[in-house]
């Protein structure tokens, strides 16, 4: 069964036919978000309910895809909901997980929006996909066009890239052009070039049906959990598409009736990138664009998310908060995660658990919740980084006595 959707306005309401090619509200200009008819959904997980591991697919009654044999997958999602209890005591709060988004067939949580995302593009028939990227976008985009048979073209941040995410697009055979200028420059540029040319689909999270892909986050945390949702969800903000797609995810399954309530979405940005941060600390409406990012977590490095406005939303519904990290919080946090609990995460990934230290520190965040940390990134994206954070290696010559002198 397939559940009636549209695209919906999130400023004016106003409600399009999602048979149009749209990326914004073409009244307002607003962000445009997918809408289903929940009531049909709920009717049928009565009749089918959901059954097997958590994947992407599992869930594909939520997701807006009209003719599943065009579904391109990797098979992504399924990602570990791990449980950290040496984390848990070091941070000092009672129930901590990380789900590990570095799990995914690219590495990264792109994935989860790329499935759905390329399949839309299929179903709209166009030849080329494009982004602009940090990185994860474009090893995800270029990996599906693959799969899907279409010309790729990323625009990335030049000498911003981490080397693991570069490589990815390079070997995936997508056209990358590197903009001399940061991402928020290489998203307009990318956005004009979409809008002028009809036979190139943006695949950028301002795209609507990206972030339905990445609901199944919020899907999986509460089927692993037995449909008990966790206290608070912490999760970090670049372009913040993500924070609003898990608490999308989370509040449409409150709506069919799966799940009793939406955890308290907590974004982190880092320290050099923070706008959301700044306009939810200051009660603003509308947040006021950092001129130039600066962070060693590349993949964040963003002054002007385009879907800022939808992070607001997420945050103040859910009654979560924001916080920022500085780069040597997040190193710090990175080395904690790997070293306590095995887990290896790129630094955007880190600055979850190093806003959850802060947050436990300050007392905002009680220490008798029930917390989830979105890691991202998996580690090898940024391999650079680590070498730079990293105690060398001992060299020693090939001698038993010497060997012994060093350990
Ligand atoms: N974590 C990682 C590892 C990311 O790559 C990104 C975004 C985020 C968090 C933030 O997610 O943008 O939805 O708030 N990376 C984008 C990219 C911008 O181009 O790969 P968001």
């Amino acid at each position: 069964m397939m559940a009636d959707f549209w695209y919906q306005c999130i400023e004016c309401s106003r409600k399009f036919d999602p048979s149009r090619r749209l990326y914004t509200c073409p009244d307002c200009g607003g962000l445009l978000e997918i809408e289903f008819d929940l009531s049909a959904i709920a009717e049928e997980l009565g009749k089918h309910p959901l059954k097997g591991p958590p994947s992407v697919w599992k869930y594909g009654v939520f997701l807006p895809v009209r003719d599943r044999s065009k579904i391109v997958t990797l098979r992504e999602g399924g990602t570990p909901l791990y449980r950290c209890q040496r984390l848990a005591e070091r941070l000092g709060v009672r129930e901590l997980y990380v789900k590990y988004e570095g799990a995914n067939p690219t590495g990264s949580f792109k994935d989860r929006g790329m499935t759905v995302g390329v399949t839309r593009a299929l179903e709209y028939g166009v030849s080329t996909v494009a982004c602009a990227s940090t990185g994860n976008t474009s090893a995800s985009l270029a990996a599906y066009a693959s799969k899907a048979g279409l010309r790729c073209l990323v625009l990335l941040p030049k000498g911003k890239v981490a080397l693991g995410k570069l490589v990815q697009a390079m070997i995936y055979g997508a056209e990358i052009i590197a903009i001399e200028g940061n991402f928020d420059q290489a998203l307009q540029l990318v956005e004009r070039l979409c809008r002028e040319r009809g036979d190139i689909y943006l695949l950028n999270s301002v795209n609507p049906f990206r972030p339905q892909g990445q609901k199944t986050i919020g899907f999986e945390i509460a089927d692993e959990l037995g449909w008990e949702v966790p206290d608070r969800v912490v999760v970090p903000m670049g372009n913040c598409a993500n924070i609003w797609a898990i608490y999308k995810g989370f509040y449409e399954l409150r709506e069919v009736g799966l799940t009793g309530r939406i955890p308290r979405m907590t974004g982190i940005q880092a320290e050099g990138a923070k706008p959301i941060v700044e306009a939810i600390k200051k009660g603003l409406e509308r947040f006021v664009p950092v001129p130039n990012p600066e962070t060693i977590a590349t993949a964040i490095r963003i002054g002007n998310p385009v879907n800022g406005p939808k992070a607001i939303r997420a945050i103040r519904r859910s009654g979560g908060t924001a916080e920022s990290v500085t780069d040597e919080e997040i190193i710090e946090a990175q080395k904690l995660l790997a070293r306590v609990e095995g887990i290896g995460v790129e630094p955007a990934s880190a600055a979850t658990v190093a806003g959850l230290k802060k947050l436990l520190e300050r007392g905002e965040v009680g220490r008798d919740e029930r917390v989830v940390c979105v890691a991202t990134g998996n580690v090898l994206k940024d391999p650079d980084e680590v070498v730079r954070i990293s105690e060398g290696a001992k060299e020693v010559p090939a001698d038993y006595e010497k060997l012994l002198q060093v350990i």
